[in-house]
């Protein structure tokens, strides 16, 4: 899992967003992570430590003492490999900036060796204060990574800027700064996915069933190894969750060509698992094509095949991936589109009755390497396939270094 063995510890401050934490601790603990949560006082009347406790596994703290003990604030903060404030209203957030110790959350806080992720909510009208400008900027001097506020409706009713921002955004906003790996640090990966559309006319198109999904995992999963990620998609609903992650928007196969071909000079990993289409329509109508009562015979070119383009064209250090879905002989398929296109892989995907693909949440591959290799896996989900690619691929990369 994502985050097994990572430890985060959680203050949270009396805000109404305080709702929102309790979502966040059952993101982190389903990725694996250990979470422990401190309180201010007036954070427990907007949220149920009984139930911060339950989601977290862990006693809940709110007092630097009750009659019979004294809680080790220091220990706590010494513990962590992150802390996140979320939410810091402004009062906590003024309290952080100035050093002012009353109560448990603040002695965590100032005793906190770790790291220190801050996540304000407010209403708007207190988050353009200059005081909340000046307090934000000290943390931000302390080194404090301010997770940014979202425009939205605040609890006052009114619309504006100080929404803290979503479980899932500050879920991903810890991983991205605080638990990527290193592995593929200062590479830079390009990787494309979804299907594209081909035009026939300005409303008509030729495209396929694929979602995107795959080539979505995989982006991630090597941003997550440390890698400066590009990923040049078709049409699709996937979202990326990592904002760092440089997402070029095409629709056609040309546009797909072109974005992918013109980034690959200072490229080192390219993985194309894109469902770019075979076949485009010879011409573009400028207007919408009238039915009429006869066929219509439609005339259709070859499109440039991108895999192809760059392992004709490769360089000495790049690694070149490709996808394969065969319906049948697929090994021997999967090995000659790894000697035509000259690539250092194919991921050989079998849509059969077992394992269908589009839009699947699972996935079962085979990777033929270059020395036409079979390594066979289980069927997964498609993180966890992307996953197995990208280290995959990492072997492959430091193999060749030795
Ligand atoms: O030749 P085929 O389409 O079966 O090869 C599939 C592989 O080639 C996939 O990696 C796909 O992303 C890539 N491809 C491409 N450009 C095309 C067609 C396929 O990059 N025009």
């Amino acid at each position: 899992m994502l985050l097994t063995g990572k430890k985060i510890l959680i203050g949270i401050s009396g805000s109404i967003a305080a709702y929102k934490s309790i979502l966040l601790v059952r993101l982190l603990v389903k990725a694996g992570a250990q979470v422990k949560i401190v309180m201010s006082p007036a954070a427990k009347d907007f949220v149920s430590p009984l139930v911060l406790s339950t989601l977290s596994n862990n006693e809940v703290l709110a007092d630097l003492s009750n009659k019979n003990s004294w809680a080790n604030h220091v220990q706590l903060g010494r513990w962590a490999d992150v802390m996140l404030i979320a939410p810091a209203s402004c009062n906590t957030l003024s309290k952080m900036a100035n050093g002012i110790c009353d109560n448990l959350l603040m002695a965590v806080y100032l005793s906190a060796t770790c790291p220190v992720a801050v996540a304000p909510a407010m209403d708007e009208d207190m988050w353009h204060h200059p005081a909340t400008k000046r307090n934000l900027d000290l943390l931000e001097s302390y080194n404090n990574r301010l997770i940014p506020v979202q425009n939205g409706e605040l609890a006052s009713g009114l619309f504006g800027d100080g929404r803290m921002a979503e479980p899932e955004y500050i879920f991903h906003f810890l991983i991205a700064n605080y638990f990527r790996s290193s592995s593929l640090k200062n590479k830079k990966v390009i990787v494309t996915a979804g299907p594209t559309y081909e035009l026939l006319d300005p409303v008509r198109f030729i495209s396929n069933h694929s979602s995107g999904k795959m080539g979505y995992a995989i982006a991630e999963a090597f941003y997550l190894q440390g890698a400066d990620v590009t990923l040049v998609t078709g049409p699709t609903n996937q979202i990326v969750n990592f904002s760092a992650i440089d997402v070029v928007n095409v629709m056609s196969s040309n546009e797909m060509f072109d974005a992918v071909t013109v980034r690959m000079d200072d490229i080192d990993i390219a993985l194309m698992c894109a469902a770019v289409a075979d076949y485009k329509p010879v011409a573009i109508a400028d207007n919408k094509i009238k039915k009429k009562d006869t066929n219509w015979q439609l005339e259709l070119e070859k499109t440039k095949d991108i895999l192809q383009f760059i392992g004709d064209n490769k360089k000495p250090n790049q690694f070149i991936a490709g996808f394969a879905l065969e319906t049948n002989n697929e090994k021997e398929n999967a090995i000659l589109k790894l000697k035509n296109k000259k690539a250092d892989c194919i991921i050989l995907n079998s849509l059969n009755k077992d394992n269908s693909v589009f839009g699947a949440d699972k996935n079962k591959i085979t990777i033929i390497d270059s020395l036409e290799v079979a390594h066979n896996f289980e069927s997964k989900s498609k993180r966890e396939v992307a996953n197995d690619i990208v280290s995959f691929i990492i072997s492959k990369i430091t193999d060749e270094k030795k």
